[in-house]
């Protein structure tokens, strides 16, 4: 049992691709758990399959439908629960919208991050596990990154990421009751080895798995490799992809340590990444040896804005957190197509979808009623 076993943790975004898949964890591990999200970028039907997998596990979950900024809303369940910590995931990751929506994002991102940090502090609770990002770094000089290196973001995305990493040391410096762990993640990918939950990006995918898996199962005819001209090993860009599993995991590992007893973490950055670069050209031939489909390239101009090479230095999150990712690629991308073959249209398709029938039947009532029992309406 680990020191954040039994504890209360608030969630936001706890319905998205690494919420979900990190509220299943810390419920298997204990922990009561409220969710919260407005299910702009998500389905209550990821909330429904974490009950599913959690089983008996699943009478410590609560959703909560809200907008962060909705302060009232936000405030009615802190008033009704004592939270221990929250994780705090709720944000929108888009870069390229990002770049043509600034003021959406710092709207989003930062405002939602403020009211979040406000109430948090009316109520007592002063441990939080943020996510943050790679893209603080921006491209840098060397690689491996480690948590030293000039932060630069190169679009609003990323610098709404590193404007709420600033407010959360100021907010430490002010008050060193906080205790704030920023986790900047590298590129996750892969799903619940269930099948049950992954990611399930709205329109065409910005992400490389995500667009070779819709290549896989017929959605796209072919993926445009951005640059094949780079001085990396087959000219493709390398980055460092680590399993949304392994991931979810990183985040039980830091709520473990903001319990320890006496624990001295301040407000403290950490990589969340494998420390292991693989370029575009290695995840396609993987993704064809899991999924036994030829996945079709075509070779394009470099997107403006990407680096050459981004992986994590591992050694601070493995010595101070006592976490290392166990997955490689092999089990990303089996885990991906896993995902992809009972879920070829995400969650959208579960009107129709079999497991979600599956899932209501086994429970009290149809896939609906299952959520209406978790969730509560603030
Ligand atoms: P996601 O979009 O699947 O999950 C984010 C969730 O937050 C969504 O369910 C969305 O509906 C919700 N949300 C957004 N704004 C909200 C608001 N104002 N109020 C309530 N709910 C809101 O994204 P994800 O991939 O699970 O990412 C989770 C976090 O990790 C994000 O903050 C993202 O920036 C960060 N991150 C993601 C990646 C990645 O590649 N997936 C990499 C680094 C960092
Ligand atoms: C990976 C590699 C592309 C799509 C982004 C954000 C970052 C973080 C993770 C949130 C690159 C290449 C991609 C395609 C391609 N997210 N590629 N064809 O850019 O490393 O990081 O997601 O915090 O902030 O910037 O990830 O998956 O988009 O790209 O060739 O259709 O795949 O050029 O080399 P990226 P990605």
């Amino acid at each position: 049992m680990s020191a954040s076993s039994t504890k209360s943790i608030l969630v936001t975004g706890g319905a998205g691709y690494i919420g979900s898949h990190t509220v299943l964890q810390l419920l298997l591990s204990g922990c009561h758990v409220a969710a919260v999200d407005n299910l702009d970028n998500s389905s209550h039907l990821a909330i429904s399959r974490v009950s599913h997998l959690a089983a008996d596990s699943a009478n410590r979950l609560s959703f909560h439908k809200l907008d962060l900024r909705d302060r009232p809303a936000l405030e009615r369940v802190f008033s009704s629960n004592k939270f221990d910590a929250v994780i705090h995931f709720a944000g929108l990751k888009a870069v390229g919208e990002s770049v043509a929506k600034p003021l959406f994002y710092y709207n989003n991102n930062v405002i939602g991050t403020i009211v979040l940090l406000e109430v948090m502090a009316a109520y007592g609770c002063k441990k939080l596990v943020f996510s943050s990002s790679a893209s603080v770094y921006g491209s840098p000089e060397r690689v491996p990154c480690t948590e030293d290196f000039p932060l630069a973001p190169m679009n609003p995305y990323g610098k709404t990421k590193l404007v709420v990493e600033d407010i959360c040391r100021d907010l430490h410096r002010a008050d060193p009751e906080w205790q704030i762990m920023l986790l900047r993640y590298f590129n996750p990918v892969g799903a619940h080895p269930s099948g049950l939950l992954g990611e399930d990006p709205r329109g065409i995918p910005n992400n490389l798995m995500p667009y070779v898996q819709q290549v896989a199962v017929g959605r796209r005819p072919a993926l445009t490799v951005f640059g094949n001209d780079y001085s990396t090993k087959d000219g493709t860009g390398i980055r460092d992809y680590i399993h949304v599993v392994d991931l979810a995991d990183g985040h039980n590992a830091a709520l473990t340590k903001l319990f320890e007893k006496d624990s001295k973490i301040g407000c403290e950055a950490y990589n969340l990444g494998t420390g292991k670069g693989t370029s575009v050209l290695e995840i396609v031939s993987a993704f064809e040896k899991a999924s036994g489909k030829k996945i079709p390239v075509v070779f394009g101009e470099r997107r403006p804005g990407d680096c050459e090479i981004l992986y994590a230095a591992t050694t601070k999150a493995e010595t101070q957190l006592n976490w290392k990712a166990k997955y490689g690629i092999e089990e990303m991308c089996r885990d991906q197509w896993n995902w992809a073959c009972n879920n070829p249209y995400g969650y959208g398709s579960s009107d129709s979808n079999p497991q979600d029938e599956i899932i209501s039947t086994k429970t009290k009532g149809g896939g609906d009623s299952w959520f209406s029992d978790i969730c509560i309406t603030s």
